[in-house]
């Protein structure tokens, strides 16, 4: 099919959330951990996080616009610290259900079964369970003016991986960890063996 920007806007908004949020593939699929001033720790799914950097090491990620209250968005602007975590077959279950709209004052931790974990620096809760866990501090924020989503950039300042995960050369094993992608909001993939291909160089034949 061919569809045009309006018969795009023609369409239902929820068929127009499912085909433009799976449109683009798979990608990194997140819980984020934070914390409120009051203690209240929070987890919540996040499929849109990318590599912005490695000096500094940044991370980004779209939130959607703060038309109604955003607990993340919310505990991260508290104490400026957030985590991302990975996601595994084996707590796929729990991680889907922290996306639900709990109640500020409600853990998400609690709520799902899913372990905090606190190392000394780091002032928002890890997920015990996740193989990968990313401690990062809030850099900048930017709207995005078409739709008032923010791009969230966040500083790496710690990173727990198994030593088994990371090769010498710095490439994560995310076949071995198991990680999970996702498409759109519902739509979890396996990552498969990878194909590792040369630094493409412009003299050379693909
Ligand atoms: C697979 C999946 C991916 C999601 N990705 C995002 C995202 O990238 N940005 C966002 O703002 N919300 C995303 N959400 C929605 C949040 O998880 C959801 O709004 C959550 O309730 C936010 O919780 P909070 O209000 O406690 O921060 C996603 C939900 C799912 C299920």
């Amino acid at each position: 099919m061919l569809l045009t920007l309006q018969d795009i806007m023609a369409r239902p908004a929820a068929y127009r959330r499912d085909l433009l949020n799976t449109l683009p593939g798979p990608r990194g699929v997140h819980l984020m951990g934070t914390r409120g001033h009051k203690g209240t720790e929070n987890l919540a799914v996040f499929s849109s996080v990318v590599h912005v950097g490695a000096s500094p090491p940044l991370l980004g990620f779209i939130l959607r616009p703060l038309t109604v209250p955003r607990h993340s968005y919310h505990h991260l602007k508290a104490t400026g610290w957030f985590t991302l975590n990975t996601l595994h077959p084996e707590i796929l279950d729990p991680a889907h259900q922290s996306s639900a709209n709990y109640a500020i004052t409600e853990s998400e931790f609690a709520a799902t079964g899913l372990t905090p974990e606190y190392t000394d620096q780091c002032r928002a809760p890890y997920v015990k369970e996740s193989a990968i866990k990313i401690g990062l501090t809030l850099e900048e924020e930017h709207q995005i003016r078409a739709n008032g989503t923010l791009f969230i950039v966040g500083r790496v300042q710690e990173i727990i991986v198994p030593d088994h995960a990371v090769a010498e050369s710095g490439h994560v094993d995310h076949a071995s960890l198991q990680t999970l992608t996702v498409a759109g909001l519902d739509t979890y993939y396996r990552v498969e063996q990878p194909v590792r291909k040369a630094y493409a160089r412009p003299h050379l034949k693909p």
